[in-house]
């Protein structure tokens, strides 16, 4: 009846964060922009970052890339035994290298340099060896199909294969994840769909993973698992492949003020069905969930406010509408 199975759980996460949070402070105010997010990415997997404008997407994709601090919580990538939050951005600089590559609505790339150029400048910062490096940026230059159009400046391409470049850019460390942040915006459907059929065509032969965060159902389209975040809270993760262990790390159920704990049907799929479990309140805490498979989901307690709806967390006070959840 279980969705995940054995082995795929005793993967190691290429990249693990651990209740994330973000706060961007300013003089007046103050933007909760994660709050609580805890996420693994396994190798070789396809996965889109979904939500409204605002929803802390690009922050995500910022902090999981160590291009920005989180306030409080941990990140890990595969191959650095730290918290890389812990480390100096010189270190980050050197570690990101070999574990990702970046790639934003629009990539900058150098204009005075030629596409090759380009490609190589990664690879030359990492002190990759130049034999390496010719033979890597061949392979990409054919992968992302602008092998006839290696001599040009940026400002002789198109958008699409300026966006080509900056994924070839992004691959010569050979890393293990693409972070990728609204790679198609500004592209037609069509040039869209062709620069997402590359990403899909390296993430096959290279099995690199990507994490890509987007508006478009065209890019969630083709991910295996759609992680889905409101106002800094991962809300749902859809896919094929669910994995149990996280969304329990994750889900947030609400019980009511009438003490009834309401279960989403995806949850309900991810669990596989079950005809019956036990559910335990320890007192203001945890529920934890005990199912007949005899697996243990422990999930923390989470109030509706009863006047303005929102999520209430370790707490009996709303903290949007002040009201006392009583
Ligand atoms: N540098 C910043 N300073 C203050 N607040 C910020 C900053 N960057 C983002 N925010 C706020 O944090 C929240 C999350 O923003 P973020 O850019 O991560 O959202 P997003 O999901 O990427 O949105 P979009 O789909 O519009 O790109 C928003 O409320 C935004 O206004
Ligand atoms: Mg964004």
């Amino acid at each position: 009846m279980m969705v995940v199975q054995k082995t795929e759980q005793a993967l190691k996460p290429i990249l693990h964060l651990e209740e994330v949070y973000k706060i961007y402070r300013s003089e007046k105010t103050e933007t909760a922009a994660l709050r609580g997010v805890s996420l693994s990415i396994y190798p070789g997997e396809k996965v889109a970052l979904i939500g409204q404008s605002g929803a802390g997407k690009t922050t995500l994709v910022n902090i999981a890339g160590g291009l920005l601090q989180p306030t409080s919580g941990k990140i890990f990538w595969s191959g650095v035994a730290r918290d890389i939050s812990r480390l100096s951005s010189e270190q980050i600089i050197r570690a990101r290298r070999e574990f990702a590559g970046l790639i934003f609505q629009e990539t900058k790339l150098i204009p005075h340099l030629n596409v090759v150029q380009n490609i190589k400048l990664g690879g030359h910062l990492a002190g990759i060896e130049n034999e390496i490096l010719e033979e890597r940026t061949e392979k990409l230059l054919e992968l992302v199909g602008l092998t006839e159009r290696k001599k040009h400046r940026p400002s002789m391409l198109s958008g699409g294969e300026r966006q080509r470049v900056a994924i070839a850019a992004a691959l010569i460390c050979d890393p293990k994840l693409v972070l990728a942040d609204e790679l198609t915006a500004s592209l037609d459907p069509l040039t869209g769909e062709k620069i997402l059929d590359v990403l899909d065509e390296i993430n096959e032969e290279l099995n690199v993973a990507y994490l890509t965060a987007t508006h478009s159902q065209q890019v969630a389209s083709r991910a295996e698992r759609i992680i889905e975040i409101k106002d800094g809270v991962i809300m749902a993760i859809h896919g094929k492949r669910v994995r149990l262990r996280e969304l329990g790390a994750t889900r947030r159920l609400a019980v009511d003020n009438q003490n009834r704990l309401s279960i989403p049907d995806q949850f309900m799929r991810a669990l596989g069905n079950p005809r019956s479990f036990k559910a335990t309140l320890e007192k203001g805490k945890k529920i934890t969930l005990s199912l007949p498979e005899e697996e243990l989901y422990e999930v923390s307690e989470v109030l509706t406010c009863p006047v303005c709806g929102a999520l209430v967390e370790n707490s009996r006070v709303c903290k949007k509408c002040g009201t006392v959840i009583t």
